[in-house]
């Protein structure tokens, strides 16, 4: 058998080596491996041993019908949360929530605690950064002190386990956060990738055997990796991302990975000085602040998840003074913009070439879907002509690298959100037959990139 040296982890991206090196080669962070403690070698190299006993059970798929119902959900009582984790938290699962320090997510957790505990199940809420004092005081802040939520101020999770098991079992353990854990069975210091590792592991472990539902809180570094957490991602059950810009008071809850549920649904909140408060209808904050009477503006319809939300696109196309022109995107793809540009200028006949070029989705949403093509390009085509697009009007569609105008899904939806939002008309792809009655809405059905131009240079 091969001698077995010390291995060493990247902190950052938790990759592994059998050399001490300067770089991680995986993720090109400098100074970042640390040595791990060796795990006991497997007895007899990974093969069962001789005479062993076979202890796992095997069944039969079919066999099993009958014994399971769909996964039995309990409701946090925050409709914003429950939407994104599909529907309820899944007992014997592990959610994990990323974020920015400062963001809200002990805030939003706190809610969520009390708000189970006051339907009377029983709810841990582990700090392992602030005494149970200052979680009180947060408590009483946003007016939960009085519920019956049972506080920890731990760190060492078989000191965390061994509390949760006196008294009846828990529906939800936090533990907040998970960078602040560490397990007694692990030789590497609190706070490295080990740790974390180690410490996620035993929790998760517990989690299972217990039927509790676990809650991971990881603080996310500045350039938008869980580092540390990052490494739990693949065991947990799901992971969840908490977001916003740092000057608009409202968070977005994401999902990135969900085995119980789809991850395209978010969850609106707005940061109050009692915490959070659910937003029911983001595109009225999206839109609010909205200035009507300037070029380069465009509504877009977008759907996140099963839920149609408007949100302003802003373009800026300005000569350059410089060799080589400016792209800036805030919420969008960098490499989309270059290609709804690039259809612009070989099929719009749009010359781009010597203009910087700024594009902004306002308030801090940022917009994935293709459908979000066409109000990109209303806007681009605004700001270069300085042509005011009219205020009543939402763009959605898909562009193609032919300059073609493609249908996008879900179109009555976007079309009654629209319509609920007061507005009087849509342009919208010439394709695609769904559309209902339009929700009563002018529809502008476009085949075209250069219909789009002429349409808006009109
Ligand atoms: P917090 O939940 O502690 O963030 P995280 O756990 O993600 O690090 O939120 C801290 C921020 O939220 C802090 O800047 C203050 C603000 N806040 C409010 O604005 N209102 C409130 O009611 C609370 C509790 C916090
Ligand atoms: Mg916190």
């Amino acid at each position: 058998m091969a001698k077995r040296g010390p291995t060493y982890a990247c902190q950052a991206c938790g990759a592994v080596y059998h050399r001490w090196q300067g770089k991680c080669d995986a993720c090109g962070t400098w100074s970042s491996l640390s040595e791990e403690a060796q795990a006991a070698p497997v007895p007899g190299g990974g093969r069962a041993p001789a005479g062993g006993r076979a202890r796992g059970r095997i069944f039969a798929l079919e066999s099993l019908k009958g014994e399971t119902q769909d996964a039995p959900r309990i409701v946090s009582g925050i409709g914003e949360l429950d939407r994104v984790t599909g529907g309820g938290f899944v007992p014997g699962s592990v959610l994990l929530i990323g974020g920015d320090p400062g963001i809200g997510k002990s805030t939003l957790l706190m809610q969520a605690c009390a708000a189970m505990a006051l339907t009377g199940r029983r709810v841990v809420y582990v700090s392992g950064e602030e005494s149970t004092s200052q979680v009180r005081l947060r408590a009483q802040r946003m007016g939960l002190a009085e519920a019956p939520v049972d506080l920890a101020s731990e760190t060492n999770v078989e000191d965390i386990i061994a509390t949760l098991g006196q008294g009846e079992r828990p529906a939800l353990v936090v533990i907040d956060s998970i960078q602040t854990m560490w397990s007694g069975e692990v030789e590497s210091a609190p706070g490295t990738v080990t740790q974390v590792r180690g410490s996620a592991q035993a929790l998760i472990r517990y989690a299972k055997t217990s039927g509790a539902c676990l809650i991971l809180v990881g603080h996310v570094t500045k350039d938008g990796q869980i580092a540390g957490p990052r490494v739990v991602e693949h065991m947990v059950d799901a992971v969840l991302s908490f977001e916003g810009e740092g000057a608009h008071a409202f968070r977005i809850l994401r999902g990135q990975k969900n085995r119980f549920g789809a991850t395209d649904e978010i969850g609106v909140f707005e940061m109050t000085g009692q915490g959070l408060s659910e937003v029911g209808n983001p595109s009225a904050l999206f839109l609010t602040g909205r200035d009507q009477g300037a070029p380069g503006a465009a509504v877009l319809a977008s759907v996140e998840g099963t839920r149609p939300v408007l949100v302003e696109i802003q373009a800026l196309v300005a000569p350059t003074a410089l060799g080589t022109p400016r792209r800036a995107v805030v919420g969008w793809e960098n490499s989309r913009l270059a290609m709804v540009l690039a259809v612009l200028e070989t099929h719009g006949g749009l010359k781009l070439g010597q203009h910087d070029i700024y594009l902004n989705v306002a308030g801090g949403l940022r917009v994935a879907e293709p459908a979000a093509d066409l109000a990109v390009a209303a806007a681009l085509v605004s700001s270069l002509t300085g042509a005011i697009l009219p205020a009543g009007s939402v763009y959605f569609g898909e562009i193609a690298l032919s300059g073609a105008i493609r249908p996008v899904s879900v179109s009555a939806a976007r079309l009654r959100e629209a319509a609920k939002l007061g507005f009087g008309s849509a342009v919208m792809p010439a394709g695609g037959a769904e559309s209902g009655d339009g929700g009563g809405l002018g529809l502008k059905r476009l085949g075209h990139v250069g219909e789009l131009v002429a349409e808006i240079a009109a």
